[in-house]
């Protein structure tokens, strides 16, 4: 099938190489002329496991084609997605601006029936207004062709993206149209193989699902790391709590690791959002405004640790913190609404120094910092940890889950480390000679 992607970013171009991966002709549109060219070069300007293959071998044999011009996008494609940005504005609701141009431009070009598609996170209602722009636009052409619009939200995870989009738990598609329904489950069949995994449902429905996980997932995050911050005070190992509570199947297991709060350009982003959302329409979201400010707070958490610990022997100022993981999480070098950024600031504001290290993230977290004078970014590991008063570990790359602690002993000025992720043992450290700080948990080791 032919599908235009317009937005090269990290949701269009996983989803562009993963359609052409399983035969479609796939042409991607993006209005930045360097990115265009990048691509074609096979050079791809993010960091995600396994896409650069993707993207170079369907562009080599012809199935992924890369240009400026939405015109030539439009021309023989079917399907349509619309994959730019929605950044946050400054009262917290999705900027929609870019979706908005994509959508009269559509309105503008298109000759042929074409199936819109939003795959970048909108609020709800946001297809129809889509559909009103493309409309108007037809209207000032003195036209009238087809259309639809659809609504397809993304559930990627960065880091894993390749693998959630060729394997998805689900694909939900918002639409009343049921021949655009059939056309959709044809062109996601060789994903979607089971027929439970593609849902199909209303167009709002499918907006406000995409909205409902993130948040959910969000919920389970500030739940665990409030519960964490009361397990430290009653003396209890929310690690433990947390095998405890995972073992009702109706818990589980995953994704209530207590840590620094979560950060990336989606959950952020989303709660607010649906914040946002919710209120416009006159409902208080009393949950959702406290999972945002539980995150907040969580990410003041390993800082003032760090502040704490050092205030009785004359404060962090002209102090050096090593700094391992710079990126939101690992295996991405996103360091959108990274935690590692407030720990930064809050510290350096106190005149802290931090050598900080991240196996891939380093170039960006260089231009993010490069106004900060106190921030030094390395290239080795364990260069960050010579001089340094303390280890802070934010990010749990494996890199950082078993290092060699009798050099991290002898590197650092006194055997501290403050672990954001609870990556190791607290006896362990502790018997190793370690004043060891992590979160949830109890403090084993002595103070220096
Ligand atoms: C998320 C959703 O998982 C994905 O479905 C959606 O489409 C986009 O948003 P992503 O932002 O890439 O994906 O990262 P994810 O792996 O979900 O982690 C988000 C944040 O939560 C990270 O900062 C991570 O460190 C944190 N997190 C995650 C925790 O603190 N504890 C957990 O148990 C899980």
């Amino acid at each position: 099938m032919n599908v235009c992607i317009v937005g090269t970013g990290y949701v269009g171009l996983v989803s562009a190489a993963c359609f052409a991966e399983m035969g479609n002709k796939v042409v991607c549109v993006d209005i930045n002329p360097q990115v265009v060219e990048k691509l074609k070069q096979g050079e791809v300007h993010i960091y995600e496991p396994g896409l650069e293959e993707l993207v170079k071998r369907n562009y080599a044999e012809g199935r992924l084609i890369f240009t400026t011009n939405l015109e030539e996008g439009l021309a023989e494609s079917l399907f349509v997605f619309i994959c730019v940005g929605t950044p946050p504005k400054k009262d917290g609701s999705a900027d929609l601006s870019y979706v908005y141009q994509v959508a009269r431009d559509i309105g503008k070009l298109m000759q042929d029936y074409k199936i819109v598609v939003d795959k970048s996170t909108v609020p709800v209602g946001t297809a129809d207004k889509v559909k009103s722009l493309i409309l108007e636009e037809q209207k000032k052409r003195g036209v009238s062709i087809e259309f639809d619009v659809v609504s397809n939200p993304e559930f990627l995870k960065e880091g894993d993206a390749v693998n959630d989009f060729m394997k998805p738990d689900r694909v939900i598609v918002g639409t009343d149209n049921v021949r655009t329904a059939e056309l959709l489950k044809t062109l996601y069949a060789p994903f979607a193989r089971s027929r439970e995994k593609l849902i199909i449902m209303s167009v709002r429905s499918a907006e406000m699902t995409k909205y409902a996980a993130n948040c959910m997932l969000a919920t389970k995050i500030s739940f665990i790391n409030e519960i964490a911050n009361i397990c430290e005070r009653v003396g209890a190992d929310v690690g433990d709590v947390r095998l405890g509570i995972g073992s009702d199947h109706r818990i589980g297991y995953h994704f209530i690791y207590p840590g620094v709060g979560y950060g990336g350009s989606c959950f952020p982003k989303d709660v607010k959002a649906l914040i946002s959302t919710a209120l416009e329409y006159g409902y208080d979201p009393l949950l959702l405004q406290a999972v945002d400010r539980v995150n907040d707070l969580q990410k003041e958490v390993l800082p003032l640790k760090i502040i704490n610990y050092f205030e009785p022997q004359g404060g962090v100022k002209d102090r050096v913190l090593a700094l391992w993981g710079l990126a939101f999480k690992p295996n991405t070098d996103d360091m959108r609404e990274a935690p590692a950024l407030v720990l930064i600031e809050r510290l350096t504001a106190l005149g802290m120094k931090i050598k900080a290290f991240d196996p891939v993230a380093r170039d960006k977290a260089r231009d993010v910092l490069k106004d900060n004078s106190l921030v030094e970014i390395v290239d080795e590991q364990y260069d960050a940890l010579e001089q340094a008063d303390a280890l802070a570990v934010v990010t749990e790359w494996n890199q950082f889950r078993n290092p060699d602690f009798d050099k991290l002993k002898k590197s650092l000025k006194a055997p501290i480390v403050f672990d954001g992720r609870n990556l190791y043992s607290p006896r362990f450290m502790g018997e190793m000679g370690f004043a060891y700080f992590s979160i949830g948990r109890r403090m084993y080791g002595k103070k220096m």
